[in-house]
């Protein structure tokens, strides 16, 4: 990559921490609140992370730190570590973590999914388990930012996404009202996203697991590097 390259690389990421910000500077401090009704699927994805003991979890994206907090008790034995693009999300979760009871377990910093290791030194760059919850549909650089996840994985490692689906069994009134309302966010549910980890399987050889939930509201997904295996629950 040229010097040229990693210039345009940098603008770019700038540009999207300055959208994150405005989105969420009017927003960070009840986000909480109001997401709890809608980023459904969230507890699920953290009961079925499952890290070896003394494992290293990574959530990219990770917000307020509403989920670290939440995985930090219900997986006593494990390490956590968040990043999040916005500083305004950092802000209220480096608040939380510090009324959280579990502060010297997670780490914070900041960082971008699309280039995550250049916020991390080289020896901390491995984890058992990575997860991005209603993250990947504001990346704009998603399946790059899936790759470079990938990439960050122990051996026997897994990567956890919940998102958006297509809201494929609900309405198409429902359907439309809230592909308008999650644009006003700056939210693109990424259709093709099983399409892309099933190419993605072939090409390098990972084993993705897809459970559409809540009708298709939201999708979820467990990618493996070769070799490992565990089912994840049937739909709900
Ligand atoms: C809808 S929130 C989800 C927060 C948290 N994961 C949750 O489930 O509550 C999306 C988060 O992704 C962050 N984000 C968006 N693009 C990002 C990127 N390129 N790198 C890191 N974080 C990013 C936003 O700043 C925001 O905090």
């Amino acid at each position: 990559m040229s010097l040229m390259d990693d210039i345009l690389r940098k603008r770019a990421s700038d540009r999207h921490a300055k959208l994150m910000d405005r989105v969420y500077r009017s927003q960070s401090g009840i986000y909480d609140l109001t997401r709890k009704y809608y980023l459904l699927g969230r507890d699920q994805l953290i009961e079925e992370l499952n890290p070896p003991p003394r494992g290293r979890v990574l959530e990219i994206g990770c917000g307020t730190a509403r989920n670290l907090v939440r995985a930090a008790k219900v997986w006593p034995d494990a390490e956590f570590y968040g990043f999040d693009i916005s500083s305004e999300m950092l802000k209220v979760a480096r608040k939380n973590l510090a009324q959280s009871g579990q502060k010297d377990r997670i780490t914070l910093f900041h960082g971008d999914a699309e280039n995550p290791a250049l916020a991390m030194p080289r020896e901390a760059r491995t984890f058992d388990r990575i997860f991005l919850s209603f993250c990947l549909s504001m990346i704009p650089d998603w399946q790059g930012a899936i790759r470079q996840a990938v990439a960050l994985l122990a051996p026997g490692g897994e990567l956890h996404i919940v998102d958006f689906g297509q809201s494929e069994q609900l309405p198409a009134p429902f359907r439309s009202l809230l592909q308008r309302w999650l644009a006003v966010f700056h939210v693109e549910p990424r259709k093709h996203l099983h399409r892309f980890l099933t190419e993605l399987d072939c090409e390098i050889g990972t084993s993705s697991e897809f459970v559409p939930q809540y009708r298709g509201y939201s999708w979820r997904f467990v990618i493996r590097p070769p070799g490992a295996s565990r089912p994840i629950k049937e739909e709900t």
